[in-house]
């Protein structure tokens, strides 16, 4: 709709995951790293989690649009699978037939085919995505299939990639064996803020943006605010702006167009309180935080006047990590005194919590002493009557 008011010939902020415009981000790259690792071992299971919206699924399909010609993949997204669904399934994604087939069959029928590749000196790939849906004895499963092996090598390889969830599945007791075939994890964190400024401007130039920045660097700092650097609601809330910027004819956008927009966002939308009352900050209502505060309010998922620790490793440096700009003695105290405040008042309700403890211990202490009083009372009675 608005591409051609831009000049653009895509839409730049499409929410399908499209390797075309992969950007590689220090965690992006990282994970891609340990993904193209795991393909040189050819062994062992390499797990990617990552927060909602944070980019695995286009991390696969990058590697699977950049994958060497002598590795046959094949990627499955998971709803629930039990450990019988999750066989079909990766047989049927490798072409065999499992039409009116025992598991038994279809076990002997994958095996036959990886080892069929193995002898043209191909070797099979298995990405599993949203694999914090399987159930453990699905993952059990997929680590049985790691065994088919021919001369010490196994013919199946998998990656898991997945959300949060999936790292306490992995971790749990009967995991062992598993855990044990994992050769790297990595875990994909949101964009920083130069990186969300980045990624803006690789998107539009891939979608053919030419000449400056259409955003000015105030707009990409509340972008960022407002994204908390996650690359699909950048998607989603840049194709906002765009539709904006085209409605109200603008060839350049500010920070007061944002905030017109998160405005307009926020109330159509199921945004989160802390999210919308950002929108109030742009019109001027909160005093402006700088941005080392707003990184540590990012970073907590609390906005600056709530509860928020505001001392994190990188600043009790001596810059402020987003600008790099050297932090003045006046910031660095303010910084200090709001740390104070706040670990004073977190203090005074660990107080409190701790005497409801001792209170509700003490009630219960005597409860039990009666309890304990009465039952003697009645033994003394007893022990009489039998005399
Ligand atoms: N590194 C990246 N380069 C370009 N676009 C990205 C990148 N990471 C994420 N995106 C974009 O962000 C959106 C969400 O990415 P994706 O679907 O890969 O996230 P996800 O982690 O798989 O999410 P979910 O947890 O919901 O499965 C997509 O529109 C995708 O294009
Ligand atoms: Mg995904």
């Amino acid at each position: 709709m608005y591409e051609s008011h831009y000049g653009l010939v895509a839409k730049p902020f499409q929410l399908t995951p499209d390797p075309k415009f992969f950007f590689a981000s220090k965690w992006h790259k990282r994970a891609m790293s340990y993904l193209q690792y795991g393909l040189s071992q050819g062994e062992g299971f390499i797990v990617i989690t990552g927060d909602v919206g944070t980019g695995k699924t286009t991390l696969a399909n990058s590697l699977l649009a950049n994958i060497e010609t002598d590795i046959i993949a094949a990627q499955i997204v998971t709803p629930k699978l039990s450990p019988d669904e999750i066989v079909k399934m990766v047989a049927a994604k490798f072409a065999i037939d499992i039409h009116n087939k025992s598991k038994t069959d279809i076990l002997k029928a994958l095996e036959d085919y990886l080892y069929s590749l193995s002898k043209q000196g191909l070797r099979a790939l298995l990405l599993v995505d949203e694999a914090q849906n399987l159930p453990l004895e699905t993952i059990e499963e997929l680590r049985m299939l790691s065994n088919f092996q021919q001369d010490g090598k196994p013919l199946l390889q998998s990656f898991l990639l997945g959300q949060e969830e999936l790292q306490p599945i992995l971790r749990a007791p009967n995991m062992e064996q598993f855990r044990q075939r994992i050769v790297a994890s990595c875990h994909l964190s949101p964009l920083t803020m130069v990186e969300c400024g980045e990624y803006i401007e690789y998107r539009m130039r891939n979608a053919g943006w030419e000449g400056d920045s259409l955003f000015s660097d105030g707009a990409k700092t509340e972008i960022y605010r407002f994204t908390k650097g996650i690359p699909r609601k950048i998607n989603t809330f840049m194709d906002r702006v765009l539709l904006f910027g085209f409605l109200e004819n603008l060839n350049g956008i500010t920070t007061e167009h944002i905030g017109k927009v998160i405005a307009e966002v926020s109330k159509e939308m199921f945004t989160p309180e802390e999210m919308a009352s950002h929108a109030a900050d742009q019109e001027g209502e909160a005093p402006a935080t700088s941005s080392a505060q707003q990184v540590a309010a990012d970073k907590t998922g609390h906005s600056t006047s709530s509860l928020a620790p505001l001392i994190t490793p990188e600043k009790l440096l001596n810059n402020d990590p987003i600008t790099d700009k050297p932090l003045t003695s006046e910031q660095r105290r303010a910084l200090l005194e709001q740390e104070v405040d706040y670990y004073k008042t977190m203090l005074n309700e660990l107080v409190d919590a701790l005497d409801d403890a001792i209170t509700h211990k003490v009630k219960l202490t005597q409860y039990i002493d009666k309890l304990l009083k009465k039952k003697y009372k009645t033994y003394v009675k007893l022990k009489e009557d039998e005399e």
